[in-house]
């Protein structure tokens, strides 16, 4: 099978996702796959690195993220373009290792669509509402889940009104509606805080989520297609942010190995089970394909709060993801056979 693997991209995420990338590539099954891994810059430009005889392993990856790819030709955007575009239709199919907006809300999957060249995870509407919390709330609250309440700021509008304020009360987190791995977010304490913590959001999203904290556990679960259509869900996962982080933030997420991930996480069986059928419905909800985080919220007393989705979740082979499949028995290379069958199927 020649797969194109696409990662890098414009989004705030372009390192995470060469960390994701670096993952998949040192593990695609060498038999299975003839790999073309296809690095998006942070200015858009696409290079296609050239072909190798063998797939590079993760050191090689991330030092090429340190010290520039091995790029060749063409380095204009409309040159690179052309010349990958050319390469991509020599192509079984795609691979999008890609997070955040341009690559993870439905752009890519959208010119994929109209190329005709079948693509790993989920399709453009999936994408796009997945990508926007808003969105995502207004379905799953429509689909009978319980979601963090909530103002929209859209652009323009610069402050909440005294009600919502007393309604949502302190803390609140503000949030870019589109983008991921809590670039943009802030924990506000304090009302007078607010004008810095939108500036913030702002600089990924002229739309921003103002939202009443949740106080209680995070708990991710998994959904995964399997090539036959049916669905399965992963053994639920804890995440413990230690040491000085007030919430689960970037740091704590890639810089902070203190960040503990317990799966599964240690919940009574009827909990694990409501969790994984919300997740289910959520996915059915929203049009997915492949793929699926669910990241919720447990309160003290039981109750679960959708925090928020991704479809295509971080994928380091230490990635929430990867690891709730590995506590399932499903190994890392497995995983990727398994997202690339079904996207085949
Ligand atoms: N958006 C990051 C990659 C995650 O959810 O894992
Ligand atoms: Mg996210």
């Amino acid at each position: 099978i020649r797969l194109a693997v696409l990662f890098g991209g414009r989004s705030g995420e372009h390192e995470v996702s060469c960390q994701s990338a670096a993952s998949i590539l040192a593990s695609l099954d060498r038999e299975r796959y003839e790999v073309m891994p296809v690095r998006i810059g942070r200015d858009g430009v696409w290079a296609s690195v050239p072909a190798m005889p063998d797939l590079p392993a993760i050191e090689e990856v991330l030092q090429w993220q340190q010290n520039g790819f091995p790029e060749t030709g063409d380095t204009t955007l409309a040159g690179s373009i052309l010349a990958v575009a050319r390469e991509l239709t020599l192509c079984d199919m795609v691979f999008p290792a890609l997070h955040g907006p341009f690559g993870e809300d439905g752009a890519v999957q959208a010119m994929l669509e109209g190329f005709g060249i079948p693509y790993v995870g989920n399709g453009v509407a999936a994408s796009a509402l997945s990508m926007d919390k808003e969105y995502t709330k207004k379905i799953a609250a429509s689909a009978g889940l319980a979601v963090a309440d909530g103002v929209v700021l859209r652009k323009g509008q610069h402050d909440i009104s005294p009600e919502d304020r007393d309604r949502l009360g302190l803390p609140v987190f503000v949030k870019p509606a589109r983008e991921g791995s809590s670039i943009g977010v802030s924990k506000v304490e304090e009302w007078a805080e607010l004008p810095e913590a939108l500036d913030r959001a702002r600089k990924s999203d002229d739309k921003v989520l103002v939202e009443a904290a949740v106080p209680g556990r995070e708990i991710d679960i998994g959904v995964l297609e399997r090539p036959n259509g049916a669905l399965e869900v992963s053994p639920p996962m804890e995440i413990l942010p230690t040491g000085e982080h007030t919430f689960f933030d970037y740091q704590a997420k890639y810089a902070d190995s203190a960040t503990v991930f317990d799966v599964p996480a240690t919940l009574d069986s009827a909990t694990t089970h409501a969790i994984g059928q919300d997740a289910l419905r959520l996915f059915r909800e929203l049009d997915c394909s492949g793929l699926l985080r669910v990241d919720f919220f447990l309160r003290p007393d039981g109750t679960r709060i959708l925090n928020e989705v991704n479809t295509f979740p971080g994928f380091t082979s230490v990635s929430q993801y990867p690891r709730m499949w590995q506590a399932a028995g499903l190994g890392y290379s497995d995983l990727l056979n398994v997202l690339i069958d079904t996207a085949l199927a």
